[in-house]
C-alpha cells in the first residue's frame, strides 16, 4: 500500500472558528487535532526489507475536533441515512450525530432519510424526518433503526439531485460494504458536478467484514447475544448420550461472529467458517471427526457460520439479495441431516439438535461497550464532517479513532486470516483438527491459507 491511498479528501480550506474553540477557550482542556497528527497504520513491524530498504511507515489521519472548520454551522444542513440489514447500535450512532451537531456545533437542520437510499428517490415518497434532540433522546434504548432501512442500489444522479434540491451539505451513510460502495458513487457524482457536499461513512455490519478497521459497531453485541445460546446448546448436547448441537450464526462471507462467539463459550468443539473449506466424508472429513469426538466424549457442539461449506451445494441454483449478495444455502439444516445419517450408518445412537438464532443476534439494542463505541463514532463523524472531510469513514484502528478513505475500505472485504491469533486461538480452544480435508493435509492447508490471504 502507498501512503497516498490513505489520504483523506477535503472540500476546501477550513477558515471558520469552531464553536468548540469558543467553549474551550475558558478551560484550555480541549485538545484540537491537527491534520498532521497521524496514527501509525501497522503497529507491528517485521524486519522485512524490500530492495534493501525498510518499508516506509504508513500513517492515517487521526479523528477528533478541528480548531477551524469548513462549514458555517448556522447555515449547515446535515442528512443521515441508514442502509442494509439491521445491526445493534444504529440508533446510538444516529443519536450521537444529532446531539453533536445540535449541541456542540449549533446546527439546527438535521434530516433523517427514511428507508435507506430509497428515501432520496421521489417515486418512493418517503418524507424526511427533522431530527432534534427531543426526537432522538431515548432511541439508543431500542434495536433497529428509527429511520428504517433498505437494501439495493438507487439511481445515483437522482440521489445527488435530491441532495442539491434540499441544500444538504453533509450526508452520513450508516451501512456496510454495499452502502459504502453507494457512498463512493454518490461522492463521484458530487465531484463531477463540482459541488461542495461532504460524504461520510460510519461502517455498520455485524459481520465485521469492513477492511482495515478493528471492528464495526454492533459486531460485539451480536456475538455476545450468541454466547448464551451456545451455552444452552452445550446443555442440549450434554443432555443426550451422543448428543450433537449445531448452532448456525450469521456471517455471510466472514466467520468473525462464529469464531468470537465460540471463544467466548469455549465448550465449542468445532467452528466452521466460510474462510476454511472442509470435506464431509473420508478419514479426515467432518463426519468422521464428529464420530470420533462422540466416541471419546459422547457430546459435541458445532458452531457454523452461515457462509461456511457452501461448496457442498455446488450445482444448486444460487439467488441474490437486493444488494447483489449471493444468498447462501442453509448449511445448518444440511449438516443436521448429513451428521444424523452418518451416525445412523455407522450404528451410533445419537441425538442431533439444530439451533438457528438467525436475526435475533442483530435486532437487539447495543450492549454498553458498543454504545460507547457508537457514541464516539458519531462524535468523530460530526467533527470530520464539519471540517470538510469527504469520502471517508470513521473507524478505530490500533485503538485510535481515525479517518480512512471509503475507496480503501471497500476495495476488499475483511476475512479471517487463518494465520492470525484469532484462528490460532480457535484451534487451540476447540482442539479441532487444523484441517478437515482429506488430501495431504500440509499441502491443502497451505493452499487454503494462500487463497484466504490473496
Ligand atoms: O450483513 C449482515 C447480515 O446480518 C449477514 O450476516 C447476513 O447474511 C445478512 O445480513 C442477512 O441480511 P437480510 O436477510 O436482512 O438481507
Amino acid at each position: 500500500m502507498k501512503q497516498k491511498e490513505l489520504a483523506i479528501k477535503s472540500l476546501g480550506p477550513c477558515r471558520i472558528k469552531s464553536p468548540l474553540k469558543t467553549r474551550a477557550e475558558s478551560i484550555k482542556l480541549f485538545h484540537f487535532v491537527e491534520d498532521s497528527e497521524q496514527v501509525i497504520f501497522d503497529v507491528v513491524r517485521t524486519n522485512h526489507k524490500e530492495n534493501g530498504k525498510r518499508d516506509k511507515l504508513l500513517t492515517m489521519e487521526m479523528a477528533g475536533p478541528r480548531e477551524k472548520i469548513f462549514f458555517d454551522p448556522s447555515k449547515t444542513t446535515v442528512a443521515i441515512v441508514t442502509c442494509g440489514g439491521l445491526c445493534p447500535g444504529i440508533n446510538d450512532v444516529v443519536r450521537s450525530l444529532v446531539m453533536a451537531f445540535w449541541y456542540r456545533y449549533g446546527v439546527r437542520k438535521i434530516l433523517g432519510v427514511q428507508y435507506g437510499y430509497q428515501g432520496f428517490i421521489p417515486e418512493h415518497a418517503h418524507p424526511f424526518i427533522e431530527l432534534t434532540p427531543k426526537i432522538v433522546s431515548d432511541i439508543h434504548q431500542f434495536g433497529g433503526t428509527i429511520l428504517g432501512s433498505s437494501r439495493g442500489e438507487q439511481d445515483v444522479e437522482a440521489i445527488v439531485d435530491c441532495l442539491e434540491r434540499h441544500g444538504i451539505n453533509i450526508l452520513y451513510t450508516i451501512g456496510g460494504d454495499g452502502t459504502l460502495h453507494g457512498a463512493n458513487e454518490i461522492h463521484r457524482e458530487i465531484e463531477k458536478r463540482g459541488l461542495k457536499i461532504g460524504i461520510a461513512g460510519i461502517p455498520k455490519t455485524i459481520d465485521n467484514d469492513i477492511n482495515h478497521i478493528e471492528k464495526s459497531f454492533g459486531f460485539e453485541t451480536s456475538f455476545t447475544i450468541a454466547s448464551p445460546i451456545i451455552r444452552d446448546a452445550h446443555m442440549e448436547a450434554r443432555g443426550a448420550y451422543n448428543g450433537v448441537a449445531i448452532v448456525k450464526l450469521m456471517g455471510r462471507d466472514s466467520g468473525f461472529i462464529a469464531a468470537n462467539a465460540a471463544l467466548s463459550m469455549p465448550e465449542v468443539n468445532l467452528v466452521l467458517v466460510p474462510e476454511i473449506e472442509f470435506d464431509l466424508h473420508g478419514k479426515r472429513g467432518l463426519l468422521e471427526v464428529v464420530r470420533q469426538r462422540l466416541g471419546a466424549k459422547h457430546h459435541c457442539v458445532i458452531v457454523v457460520a452461515e457462509g461456511a461449506g457452501q461448496r457442498h451445494f455446488e450445482g444448486k441454483r444460487d439467488s441474490k439479495d437486493a444488494s447483489g449478495n449471493v444468498l447462501h444455502h442453509d448449511i445448518g439444516i444440511f449438516l443436521k441431516k448429513e451428521i444424523s445419517n452418518y451416525l445412523n450408518e455407522v450404528g451410533m445412537d445419537s441425538s442431533v439438535k439444530y439451533i438457528d438464532p438467525s436475526y435475533i443476534i442483530r435486532s437487539a439494542p447495543a450492549n454498553p461497550s458498543d454504545s460507547i463505541f457508537c457514541n464516539k463514532l458519531g462524535l468523530h463523524g460530526a467533527h470530520a464532517g464539519m471540517a470538510g472531510k469527504t469520502n471517508f469513514v470513521v473507524g478505530r484502528r490500533n485503538n485510535k479513532f481515525v479517518h480512512l478513505p471509503v475507496e480503501l475500505v471497500i476495495a476488499k472485504r475483511k476475512k479471517i486470516d487463518v494465520r492470525s491469533d484469532l484462528w490460532l486461538n480457535v484451534l487451540e480452544t476447540t482442539g479441532q483438527p487444523v484441517s478437515m480435508k482429506n488430501e495431504t493435509e500440509g499441502d491443502l492447508y497451505r493452499k487454503s491459507m494462500k487463497d484466504v490471504k490473496e
